[in-house]
């Protein structure tokens, strides 16, 4: 018992600090996902977000709220990790007031860059749902990601892999009982073991139809086969995005 608890949090802070993808992964290119960018702290890549306005991207507070705005920046246009594509620097960091960095509740952050980004080739913002959006259950969303494996080696191609919705209910039942599943998060991921389990890095955007529904929050690694990753919702939190970045108009 206490050798697969500590197998599982082993796990979770393998998939935290690395974001493993393996199986149905495919190698993606930035001009398809031309949202997705980088976020790096000293010019290193550390997670990912998305691209919502010329001036504000969307990631995970998990990532960000140790370090504030201090050599912060994001890396947009680029499908290898850390080099090439646009840099620009992050002015300020706006983490969710009821982020918990224990629970990960919450886990969504702003980042306002320092100048306005120009829109262009595999650098262009992603649709935000409306607060009443609601994906169905085993419905198909793409997520992207850096994929790191497990000697800790970033593997630096951009990779996407296709991600089922799972149910709330089902979700809740397949994750150990101390994490929280709040009504602000979602599930995704295959429920069987030889599918892939491990979808991306912190922070990457799970994208339906061209619309923002999730970025990755939290997952239980490779090792664990049974378990769906967990996204924060973005639905959720459209309210609180607009209250800082504006009313967006596309
Ligand atoms: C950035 O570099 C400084 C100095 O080398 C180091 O103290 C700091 O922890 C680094 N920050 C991150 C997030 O890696
Ligand atoms: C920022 O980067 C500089 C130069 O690499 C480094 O000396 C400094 O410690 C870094 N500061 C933080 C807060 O990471
Ligand atoms: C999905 O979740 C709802 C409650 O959130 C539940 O009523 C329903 O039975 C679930 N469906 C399946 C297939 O488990
Ligand atoms: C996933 O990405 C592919 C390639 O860009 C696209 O054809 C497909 O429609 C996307 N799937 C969803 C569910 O958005």
């Amino acid at each position: 018992m206490s050798n697969s608890l500590s197998e599982l949090v082993l796990s979770i802070i393998a998939v935290l600090f690395y974001g493993i993808a393996f199986a149905n992964s495919e190698s993606a290119d930035i001009s398809e996902y031309p949202y997705h960018v980088s976020v790096e702290y000293n010019n290193s890549h550390s997670c990912s977000g998305a691209l919502i306005t010329e001036l504000w991207v969307v990631t995970v507070a998990s990532c960000v709220h140790r370090n504030g705005a201090t050599n912060l920046t994001v890396r947009f246009a680029t499908t290898i990790a850390s080099t090439g594509g646009e840099q620009l620097e992050v002015r300020s960091v706006i983490v969710h007031p009821d982020f918990d960095s224990i629970s990960y509740d919450y886990d969504i952050a702003l980042l306002k860059l320092r100048v306005p980004l120009q829109f262009g080739d595999g650098k262009l913002p992603i649709v935000l749902p409306s607060s009443e959006y609601e994906i169905a259950d085993e419905t198909a969303a793409n997520v992207t990601g850096w994929i790191i494996d497990t000697q800790g080696n970033p593997a630096s191609q951009l990779t996407v892999v296709s991600t089922p919705t799972v149910n709330q209910t089902v979700c809740k039942s397949s994750l150990p009982a101390f994490k929280d599943l709040l009504d602000s998060m979602l599930c995704a991921g295959h429920m069987n073991a030889d599918a892939e389990v491990c979808q991306g890095d912190l922070g990457a955007p799970l994208v339906h139809e061209e619309i923002l529904v999730g970025i990755l929050s939290y997952g239980l690694g490779c090792t664990v086969p049974t378990f769906p990753a967990v996204y924060t919702r973005i639905d959720s939190f459209v309210t609180w995005i607009f209250d800082h970045t504006g009313t967006i108009i596309y």
